[in-house]
């Protein structure tokens, strides 16, 4: 039985304030949650709930606080953490908001998250553990950046991140090695261009480019130098986040100071995934392009894994109507765009139930939480993103992947490219 619930601010990577939740049962056992924030949101996602105003930016969270305090913390004592469904369903009602704006859905998923940990913790058990039960599940392929760009890197290149896939790795912890002598070869060409200016939100390095395709093609390098075949044993993954750059249509290339129309970006993609050793895109057209994104599909989704983000913001029935049009074949799982554990769960059935890939990701303000890969793993979602090969809270996760490996008893295995959608190439 749950006998306490508490909130308190905490401080993010970008240096913002966010909210982590604690609730405790009667055993005295805790489960702890916290708020991850975006930057390059989905318009239709759970909106954060920030005080405004001109202190600390207006990112401060006391009105979250003070909703945890005396609105959330008198609906969930007394009821009993393991009801998952149950507390995420009056969490929903209370908030009476379509997209969670009264409450919020960082108060929201800071609960929901903090709700999920107290039942693991009364069972005695690890996350992943708790969430597999008798499943056997296997730790997930891991993304990672090496390049940070757009809303990442002030829109230094259009595209916001140039990540890779280990494809070649046997084993979590050997895909992360074999990224790592990537990451590293990637800062040596950037160093030896000119002055490495450093590194974007999930750090990657810095976009000091011309243009995205220069940005392709010292990755190709890259993966070279560091000894690997490109598209065989390390693969290109990138996040477009057309989003960001586009509306109604239009897209607006910044560094080459020109607009696309949808098909004219889409061709432009069609011809990176012919060149390139590309084996994901994500949000290759904008959110409202439904047109675009289904055309793409159609033209690549055979070969390449096409991702929805900012499109289907992590929810279930867009999830279900993206499968009906044949719009996308994977689905970026991010819970705090749905807002509650239940929702997030029930985003993933759709995506299993429609035939489409899925990757668990954590957003660009991060903190040193690793639930992310507990949940990755414990619900076998076969794919994990949370940015790139350096900075602790990118690394505290990946590291947390490594102690799941090594753990008594582990996971069963390891995904590897078997997790990618589109054929493996
Ligand atoms: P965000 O970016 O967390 O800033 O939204 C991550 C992504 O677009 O995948
Ligand atoms: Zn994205």
């Amino acid at each position: 039985t749950i006998t306490r619930v508490t909130g308190r601010r905490i401080w993010d990577s970008r240096g913002r304030p966010t909210i982590e939740v604690e609730v405790e049962s009667a055993d005295g056992t805790v489960g702890r949650g916290i708020a991850p924030a975006g930057a390059s949101r989905g318009t239709r996602e759970a909106v954060e709930r920030r005080d405004g105003g001109k202190r600390l930016g207006g990112y401060d969270v006391s009105g979250a606080l003070q909703a945890v305090e005396h609105e959330i913390a008198p609906l969930l004592v007394g009821r009993e953490a393991a009801d998952q469904a149950g507390i995420d369903a009056a969490l929903i009602a209370l908030d009476g908001t379509p997209q969670k704006s009264r409450l919020g859905g960082n108060t929201l998923i800071a609960t929901s998250l903090a709700t999920l940990h107290a039942a693991a913790a009364q069972a005695r058990l690890p996350l992943w553990r708790h969430l597999a039960g008798a499943q056997p599940v296997r730790l997930p392929l891991p993304q990672i950046q090496i390049f940070g760009g757009g809303a990442h890197a002030g829109r230094r290149v259009d595209v916001q991140d140039f990540m890779v896939i280990a494809t070649g790795a046997g084993s979590f912890s050997e895909a992360l090695e074999m990224t790592a002598e990537v990451y590293r070869c990637a800062g040596e060409r950037m160093a030896r261009r000119g002055p490495l200016a450093g590194v974007a939100d999930e750090g990657g390095w810095w976009p000091s480019f011309e243009d995205n395709e220069e940005a392709l093609d010292v990755l190709v390098a890259a993966i070279e130098d560091a000894g690997f075949a490109p598209g065989e044993q390390v693969a290109i993954a990138l996040d477009i986040a057309a989003s960001e750059f586009g509306q109604a249509g239009r897209y607006r290339l910044a560094l080459e100071d020109r607009e696309l129309d949808s098909d004219a970006l889409c061709e432009r993609l069609v011809r990176w995934v012919e060149r390139y050793p590309i084996v994901s895109i994500e949000d290759p057209l904008a959110e409202d392009d439904e047109a675009g994104l289904q055309a793409f599909t159609r033209a690549v989704g055979h070969r390449v894994q096409v991702v929805g983000d900012d499109y289907l913001v992590t929810n279930a029935s867009r999830v279900q109507q993206a499968a009906a049009v044949g719009a996308c074949n994977c689905v970026l799982i991010k819970p705090n765009q749905a807002g509650t554990v239940t929702e997030t769960i029930a985003a993933l059935k759709a995506a299993q139930a429609a035939g489409y890939a899925a990757i668990v990701s954590a957003r660009s303000g991060e903190t040193e939480d690793v639930a992310i890969v507990h949940l990755a793993t414990g619900w076998n979602a076969g794919q994990l993103k949370v940015g790139s090969f350096a900075r602790s809270e990118r690394m505290a996760k990946w590291n947390e992947g490594i102690r799941l490996e090594g753990a008594r008893p582990a996971p069963a295995g390891f995904w590897g490219r078997q997790a990618l959608q589109g054929g493996d190439r």
